[in-house]
């Protein structure tokens, strides 16, 4: 199994051109551990990730993209558009659009196959909320969220497919999943690509945990075998934080 760490710096809505170039300066000064790093800024700030990652060996990408390729889509920026300034990867079904923008299961992955066919590294998020984990459905709702882009997207190049599990009540609260937790959900999700593509694809595909993960946590999750890695939010703001945080995902 030879699935390569990856970390991601989900920034939302936070940031500005000077305290962006501050952390990038910063980043990039330090010796990097030999895994997969991403940075995901706000779309307008793409451009200048674009600046300061060139000739490193750090990605980037953006926060979401629309259900379509051109048009009359008002405000809404397309695959192409965010590839038009050297993104690799995406996000996607983030639960914050799935909650705040109505963000439904096939809108997921009607964007994830756009994502795919534009040859993008589409990180699709699934999660439960925490009444759904108390009423004991958190299995069925990981299934049908990721069920629904497996099923539209099974016969594209899962090659660049990548899935985060983000449970809600782990989003900016602090209340991080424990590793056995993650683990069981990460072994799960495993299984329904294998159930819906192939053992190769689920063996290949990796799955990153998101949701108060921060520089004291990560490594006990990161240890797990099925967790190849993190979405984070608040704590990849701090340049430092998040480089303490990538350094314990070496394997
Ligand atoms: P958090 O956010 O690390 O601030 O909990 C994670 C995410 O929403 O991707």
């Amino acid at each position: 199994m030879l699935r390569k760490s990856l970390v991601v710096a989900n920034w939302k809505m936070n940031g500005s051109l000077a305290s962006n170039q501050t952390w990038y300066t910063r980043f990039l000064l330090q010796k990097l551990p030999d895994i997969d790093i991403v940075v995901i800024p706000s779309h307008i700030y793409l451009p200048q990730a674009a600046e300061y990652l060139k000739n490193t060996t750090i990605g980037f990408g953006a926060q979401d993209i629309a259900n379509a390729s051109h048009g009359a889509y008002t405000g809404q920026v397309s695959a192409n558009m965010i590839k038009d300034f050297g993104s690799q990867y995406v996000i996607i079904g983030h639960s914050e659009r799935r909650s705040l923008c109505q963000e439904t299961d096939d809108l997921v992955a009607e964007k994830t196959k756009l994502a795919l066919t534009a040859q993008l590294h589409a990180i699709v998020c699934v999660g439960e909320t925490l009444e759904q984990r108390k009423a004991n459905k958190t299995k069925d709702i990981i299934a049908k969220q990721l069920n629904t882009v497996l099923e539209l997207c099974k016969n594209d190049d899962l090659a660049k497919l990548i899935v985060a599990y983000e449970p809600v009540w782990a989003i900016g609260t602090g209340l991080v999943a424990t590793p056995e937790q993650a683990e069981e959900m990460h072994l799960f999700i495993r299984e329904l690509i294998k159930q819906c593509v192939s053992s190769d694809v689920a063996n290949n595909t990796r799955l990153l945990y998101g949701g108060s993960v921060n520089a004291s946590n990560s490594a006990n999750l990161f240890n797990k075998p099925n967790i190849d890695g993190g979405l984070i939010g608040g704590a990849s703001l701090d340049a430092d934080s998040f480089l303490q945080i990538c350094m314990t995902a070496k394997r």
